[in-house]
């Protein structure tokens, strides 16, 4: 007997109804993380230790890179380890009693838990290497953090704050080598804007808002 549909048709159509289906999933995970997920804009979140970004950033200028260390080479920024903060503390209000879990994490060999600020659901893709190679700075998706004795989310990261940006990121780039600094940057004339773009090479908007390039 013929066939009815060439397979490339078969195909089509099977896709054709499978996007329904995934974008029902993707609403339903969405509803799911929504319900369940605790930290909303300006809402502080308990920690261990009472950090403050305040005066270690604002009053003491340390560099963001040198406690998240991995923020241009990988997705994720990475958190401090015990260590790091030993580095100073091992001396420095050694006896504090704010900073007695780091003494006792060194001990037992167990890393501090900080608890999270910022969380996109796992059907999210996120990359922080990318951001910051293109020069997004930091300031720009978490706020003035040199100005926080604690901690708290700048951006709800809802999907629109996303796109917003992705529909015209050119304004948003800058040396990549300034990501790290909690002041705008001043403004460039024509020609460096030119170099600035062409160093950076982007890509094009349309990938940039494509559904594939954040839920892969
Ligand atoms: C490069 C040195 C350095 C590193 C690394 C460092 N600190 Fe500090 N820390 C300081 C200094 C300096 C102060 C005094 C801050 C001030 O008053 O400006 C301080 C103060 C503190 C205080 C006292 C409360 C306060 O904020 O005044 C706590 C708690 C603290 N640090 C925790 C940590 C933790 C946790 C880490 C690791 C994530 C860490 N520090 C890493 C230098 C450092
Ligand atoms: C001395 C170490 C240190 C430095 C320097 C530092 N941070 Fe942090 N950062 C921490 C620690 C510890 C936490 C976890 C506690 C908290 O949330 O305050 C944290 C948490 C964060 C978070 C929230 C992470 C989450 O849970 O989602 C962001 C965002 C952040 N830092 C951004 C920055 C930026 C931007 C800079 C530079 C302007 C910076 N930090 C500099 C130690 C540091
Ligand atoms: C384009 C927006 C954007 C920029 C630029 C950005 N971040 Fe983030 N950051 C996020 C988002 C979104 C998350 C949540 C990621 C997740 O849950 O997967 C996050 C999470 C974090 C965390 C939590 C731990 C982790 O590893 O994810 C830290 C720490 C952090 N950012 C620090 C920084 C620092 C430091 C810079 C600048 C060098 C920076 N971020 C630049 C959007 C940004
Ligand atoms: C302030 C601007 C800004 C914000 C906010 C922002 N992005 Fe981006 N994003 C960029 C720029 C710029 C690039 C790099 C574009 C290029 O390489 O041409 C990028 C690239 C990406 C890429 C890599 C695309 C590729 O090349 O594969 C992903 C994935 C991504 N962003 C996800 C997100 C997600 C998810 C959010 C929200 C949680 C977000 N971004 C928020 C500016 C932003
Ligand atoms: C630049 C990154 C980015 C792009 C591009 C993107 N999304 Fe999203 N999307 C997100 C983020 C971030 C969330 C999580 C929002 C939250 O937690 O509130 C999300 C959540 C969702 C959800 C769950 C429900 C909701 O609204 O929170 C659906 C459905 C969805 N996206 C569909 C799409 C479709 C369809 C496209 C293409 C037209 C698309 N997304 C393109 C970042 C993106």
């Amino acid at each position: 007997m013929a066939q009815l549909l060439e397979r490339s048709q078969i195909l089509l159509i099977k896709l054709i109804l499978l996007v329904p289906v995934a974008l029902l999933l993707l609403t339903i995970a969405g509803m799911v993380w929504r319900s369940t997920s605790p930290v909303e804009a300006g809402v502080a979140v308990d920690q261990p230790i009472p950090f403050s970004h305040k005066h270690h950033v604002g009053d003491d200028g340390i560099d963001c890179r040198y406690c998240h260390t991995s923020v241009e080479t990988t997705a994720a920024a990475g958190m401090p380890s015990t260590s790091i903060c030993l580095s100073c503390h091992a001396e420095l209000f050694r006896d504090a009693p704010a900073l007695a879990p780091l003494h006792a994490s060194l001990r037992d060999g167990k890393p501090i838990r900080w608890n999270r600020v910022y969380d996109l659901p796992d059907f999210v893709f996120f990359n922080h290497s990318v951001h910051i190679g293109k020069g997004v700075s930091c300031l720009s998706c978490h706020g003035r953090v040199d100005q926080m004795p604690v901690l708290v989310r700048h951006e709800a990261l809802d999907m629109q704050w996303c796109l917003d940006c992705h529909r015209d990121p050119f304004r948003r780039v800058g040396d990549p080598k300034k990501a790290t600094s909690m002041h705008a940057l001043p403004p460039i004339d024509a020609a460096e804007r030119d170099h600035l773009l062409r160093m950076l090479k982007l890509e094009d908007r349309q990938r940039l808002t494509d559904c594939s390039t954040c839920h892969r």
